[in-house]
């Protein structure tokens, strides 16, 4: 049994310790925002995070999280950074199919969360490990920059 906190809640899971983090939120606790892409760390799709931090949950061991909070994109919209990315994001249309988006804005939540006035260089280092099929790259970083600049 192990004890995780998810968005604030605590919750005992029946998972082995080297069950991925994806996998747990989504089929234990039912949280399917976070979407499954490559399932080798190379898209973006599931990231998640963890302590602010942004991590990819496809390839990390839910055993490895001790007491380190997780925060996914059911709640980042509860954070300053993530509301401000939340909204650019519908003020810019961001979304075309959707797939990428929950890990395009747990990233730009994080970079905005410890960089509040990215530049380029900061927005390109941030989000470039983060793949859109549909090619919305121009978009999302005119809606971090729109989010940078609402107060
Ligand atoms: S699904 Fe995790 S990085 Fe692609
Ligand atoms: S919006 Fe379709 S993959 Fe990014």
């Amino acid at each position: 049994m192990l004890n995780l906190t998810v968005n604030g809640v605590a919750h005992d899971v029946e998972a082995p310790a080297d069950m991925p983090l994806l996998w747990v939120l989504r089929d234990l606790l039912g949280l399917t925002g976070t979407k499954f892409g490559c399932g080798i760390a190379q898209c973006g799709a599931c990231t998640v995070h963890v302590d602010g931090a942004p991590l990819r949950s496809c390839q990390l061991p839910v055993g490895t999280l001790g007491s380190r909070a997780v925060t996914t994109i059911e709640a980042i919209g509860e954070t300053p950074a993530g509301a401000r990315v939340q909204r650019a994001w519908l003020d810019h249309e961001v979304i075309q199919c959707g797939y990428c988006q929950s890990g395009q804005i747990m990233a730009a939540a994080a970079l905005l969360a410890g960089t509040p006035a990215p530049d380029d260089a900061d927005i390109d280092a941030a989000m470039s490990g983060n793949i859109c099929r549909c090619g919305t790259y121009v978009r999302i970083r005119e809606a971090i920059k729109k989010a940078a600049a609402t107060p």
